[in-house]
């Protein structure tokens, strides 16, 4: 058997929870592989809405063991709050949830440290999340950190002790003073929690349950463009958001990925700082963002939209191996008389490409659009593919012909229901 993985072609926010959710029934396991409370990945369904941040989406599936891999990074604050929110749902997370033994601890200092670095860097910040992540990965590849296997030890808190000494100079280098008394309290408290659960060598779990003929989906979190070596660096995240992140990120060796499901929205978006060349910095945009509910899971910031980029998809297909591809919130789209796809870049010298220069930032590229009708129907309300207007078919087959890869699931809402899957076509 394979692990199947999906995850986001676009910068984060393409709607994998729901997809995951959707998908979840036909899988044994759900696997978490990199990020950490930055993601907020949103499931609805039976009428109720569910933000989940560090659990896998797999979690309201009973028959589903749910990991959190190795390479993730764990608050375990913001852990706790998160399965006590599931708890007074009625779900029983504790029971089929494995967390890695591996994966790196979020401190409370890490989120101060998160915070100092961005102020520093003033109008050329990256627009964190503050959630700690990338001091947390900072520590992790400069082999300082604390690992969620750390907490049985005798000797943990002196361990954390010195790690937050040289957190404290740190803070003091940016000028400030590390003060974290109160959060010390609630992360002491959360681990207490934590060494109840199920901490494995989540590695043997997932290879077992591969070699006894399981099905295993890995759960990405952000998305391709916000990937740390082929993401508009240096306005990214910390980790590797694509297929190679599944098998560092799991210890799943290359040759048991299966299927990759790249999602992407029918438009495009993105929260936080960095290049967007398709931005729509005016009322159309607007419009996309009041249709879309475009604010952030996580942290409420609006989402900047803008129309859909083929380059950046075909680049991000390229780097994941993606087979099949998932196009979600098309329903957003019903009131645009026109919509645009950008094909291709124009270069400063005019030449067109339709790959990416090494910088997307506005001065080195424009985008060059093809206009397509839009279809003015609302898509919510339809059950079946067959249904679909003409307009909108035309727009699913026009992508499909610019990226060689078949779109097998096109999403109209965002409830479980609202899910429409489509037969594998030659493309
Ligand atoms: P993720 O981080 O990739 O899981 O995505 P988020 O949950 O952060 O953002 C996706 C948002 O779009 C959520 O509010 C979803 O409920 C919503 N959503 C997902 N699919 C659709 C869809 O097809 N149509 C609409 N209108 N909303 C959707
Ligand atoms: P999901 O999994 C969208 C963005 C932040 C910022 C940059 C770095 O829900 O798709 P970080 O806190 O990671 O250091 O922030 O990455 N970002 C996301 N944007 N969706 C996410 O996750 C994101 N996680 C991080 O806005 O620009
Ligand atoms: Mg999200």
């Amino acid at each position: 058997m394979a692990v199947d993985i999906l995850l986001g072609l676009q910068w984060g926010d393409e709607g994998k929870g729901k997809i995951v959710d959707v998908l979840a029934p036909t899988y044994d396991m759900v696997a978490r592989f990199q990020g950490g409370p930055n993601a907020g990945h949103t499931l609805e369904f039976e009428g109720t809405k569910h933000v989940l941040h560090q659990i896998p989406s797999g979690i309201f599936h009973p028959h589903i063991q749910n990991v959190i891999g190795n390479g993730v990074v764990l608050d375990p604050i913001v852990f706790q709050i998160e399965m006590q929110k599931l708890q007074d749902r009625g779900v029983d997370a504790a029971k089929n949830l494995f967390i890695s033994k591996k994966a790196a601890l979020i401190l409370p200092s890490h989120k101060v440290l998160d915070r100092v670095s961005e102020e520093a860097l003033g109008s050329g910040k990256i627009g964190s999340t503050l959630k700690g992540i990338g001091p947390t990965y900072q520590d992790k590849i400069g082999r300082v950190g604390l690992r969620v296997g750390d907490i049985l030890a005798p000797d943990f808190k002196d361990r954390y002790n010195k790690l937050v000494d040289r957190h404290r100079k740190m803070v003091e280098f940016y000028g400030q003073t590390l003060e974290i008394a109160e959060q010390e309290q609630q992360f002491f408290a959360a681990l207490e929690y934590l060494r109840t659960l199920k901490l494995a060598d989540t590695e043997y779990l997932i290879n077992e349950a591969l070699q006894s003929g399981k099905r295993i989906l890995a759960e990405g979190a952000q998305g391709s463009l916000l990937d740390i070596d082929f993401g508009t660096y240096p306005f990214v995240t910390s980790s590797t958001t694509m297929v190679a992140g599944a098998c560092t990120g799991l210890g799943v060796a290359p040759k048991y990925i299966g299927e990759v499901y790249g999602i992407f929205k029918a438009y495009c978006t993105r929260v936080g700082s960095g290049p967007f060349p398709t931005e729509l910095l005016n009322e159309e945009g607007e419009a996309i963002r009041q249709a879309g509910r475009e604010f952030g899971s996580t942290t409420g910031r609006p989402r900047r939209c803008g129309w859909v980029d083929l380059p950046t998809l075909k680049y991000s297909i390229m780097l994941n191996g993606v087979t099949q591809l998932n196009m979600m919130k098309a329903d957003v789209l019903t009131d645009f008389d026109t919509i645009k796809v950008c094909t291709h870049y124009r270069l400063p010298n005019g030449d067109i490409t339709d790959q990416l220069p090494h910088s997307l930032e506005a001065g080195e590229l424009e985008p060059v659009y093809e206009e397509l009708p839009g279809w003015r129907v609302d898509l919510n309300k339809i059950d079946l593919v067959d249904e679909l207007p003409e307009a909108f078919k035309n727009y699913l087959s026009f992508i499909e012909s610019h990226l060689h890869a078949p779109i097998t699931i096109v999403s109209v809402g965002p409830d479980r229901k609202s899910t429409l899957k489509r037969e594998a076509e030659k493309v």
